[in-house]
């Protein structure tokens, strides 16, 4: 039962997270054309809308996504490059902060170009994630990499230099 409403937290995360990821550059486009108060209106609700809700989304999607990984005890190929794709949410969402710190200095536009850019790029994330969490494809490890990846493997790699730990 937990891990059910866990995952209903998740996803409903997710959806804010991205929805949230998928919108700040349309809000990013409109601030060409303003100057004055109609400017700082946009900066104000630009701050609030990625401190207030869409860094919680993303606090909570991930949050609750590690809880889950104990629930679900999910070890497959499939969720690792899940893992790998999240993070490339994560610097997309990190990046976007770094827009709104500079964006609302004088004189500072974003293009449409780069707009266009984003905006594909992160769609293409999402629908990626989307598409290997619901797909759960049965990828194998590449022949000659399972013992990498096999339980115990990092301490055995790293054997002295953790052996302090013993
Ligand atoms: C660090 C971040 C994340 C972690 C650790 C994580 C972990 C998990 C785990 C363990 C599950 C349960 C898997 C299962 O039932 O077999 C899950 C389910 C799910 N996750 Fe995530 N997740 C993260 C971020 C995301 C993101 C960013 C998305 C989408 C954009 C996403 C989409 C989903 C969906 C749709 C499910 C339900 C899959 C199903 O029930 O078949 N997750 N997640």
């Amino acid at each position: 039962m937990s891990a059910v409403f866990l995952k209903f937290v998740h996803i409903i995360a997710i959806a804010g997270w991205s929805a949230g990821l998928i919108c700040l550059p349309f809000l990013y486009l409109q601030r060409r054309r303003l100057g004055g108060d109609s400017l700082h209106r946009l900066h104000n609700f630009t701050r609030f809308f990625y401190v207030a809700l869409v860094s919680p989304a993303a606090f909570v999607a991930v949050g609750s996504g590690i809880v889950l990984i104990f629930l679900q005890a999910t070890f497959a190929p499939w969720f690792s490059v899940k893992l790998a794709l999240v993070a490339a949410m994560v610097i997309i969402h990190v990046t976007s902060g770094v827009v709104i710190l500079r964006l609302f200095e004088a004189g500072q536009s974003y293009p449409t170009w780069r707009f266009v850019a984003v905006s594909t790029v992160t769609i293409a994330v999402i629908a990626a994630i989307l598409v290997t969490v619901l797909g759960k494809p049965e990828w194998t490890i590449p022949a000659g990499l399972e013992h990498f990846f096999a339980p115990g493997a990092l301490g055995e790699a790293l054997g002295d230099l953790i052996a302090w730990s013993r």
